[in-house]
């Protein structure tokens, strides 16, 4: 019997935040195999110029996909996502899917229009914030809080480190003060901090975020390609999930058990790669 190709998507993030959408990615497309690359070795992309996020991400971009084609790229990441989108579509030839933070969706959910925006320091600033406001949450109060620690914790988590609950209160404070209905999670990172989050802020009633977004944008990307396969059509699900998790540092201890525990398991663990950065 002929098996029609596995789709392969490459997900992309400066860190571990991008498992978040690469579990919506795997939700939506079990059939689909997953290259994980995190450039960890520049973490956070916040404290980077925009140069430096630019270079980086066609270079290590390009060189996963000569190792490994894909038929798809997902740039799990904002800060990523905001600079170097563009640069990666000139230059990449298969499709690149970016991610913004999902203010559409939470103007549409939102009963009180007082939403909060959480992202990082470098996200919250961005003036595309304001766009995305304008455009699509008019009329509604949004209340930003960009604050650096959130990335740190969620990349603990991996380690084993609980979350500072205290700290994540108070980081979430102007939050509580705004009584936000809603809260947009602006960064990859942050639905691994859900649980604790909903512990801080108990009072919001929808919590938004891009995963499941991007995964229906890919699906249907890969359609329109005549890329896609259920899983009878190609004789059941990959063994594993993710072929490779790379990264450009070295990898975090106890990534394996905790990609795992999010279905994601990865066959091979490489890190300082390429081995030039
Ligand atoms: N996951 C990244 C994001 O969504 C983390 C931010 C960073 O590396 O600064 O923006």
């Amino acid at each position: 019997m002929n098996q029609p190709a596995v789709p392969r998507i490459l997900v992309f993030d400066s860190g571990v935040g991008g498992l978040s959408v690469t579990a919506r990615v795997h939700e939506a497309m079990p059939y689909a195999s997953i290259v994980y690359l995190a450039d960890n070795a520049a973490f956070p992309y916040g404290d980077q110029p925009d140069a430096v996020v630019i270079e980086r991400c066609c270079t290590l971009i390009a060189g996963a996909l000569e190792q490994y084609p894909c038929d798809a790229v997902v740039i799990a990441c904002n800060t990523a996502s905001t600079i170097a989108l563009p640069h990666l579509r000139r230059v990449m030839d298969v499709p690149v899917v970016g991610v913004v933070p999902a203010l559409k969706p939470a103007a549409a959910k939102t009963r009180n229009h007082r939403i909060g925006l959480l992202a990082t320091p470098a996200t919250v600033r961005r003036t595309y914030i304001d766009q995305l406001i304008e455009e699509f949450a008019v009329g509604c109060q949004v209340e930003r809080v960009g604050h650096p620690g959130l990335v740190q914790w969620a990349e603990g988590l991996v380690r084993g480190v609980a979350v500072p609950q205290a700290e994540l209160d108070q980081a979430v404070e102007g939050l509580r003060g705004a009584a936000v209905d809603t809260v947009v999670l602006g960064c990859t990172h942050y639905p691994l901090l859900l649980d604790s989050l909903k512990r801080s802020l108990p009072g919001v009633r929808f919590w938004v975020d891009s995963g499941e977004a991007i995964a229906r944008r890919v699906e249907w990307l890969l359609a329109q390609a005549g890329k896609s396969a259920s899983p009878d059509e190609q004789g059941g699900e990959p063994r594993v999930p993710v072929v490779d998790a790379l990264f450009s540092g070295p990898a975090p201890k106890g990534v394996t058990g905790f990609m795992a525990a999010q279905g994601l398991q990865p066959r091979v663990v490489t890190e300082n790669w390429p081995g030039t950065s």
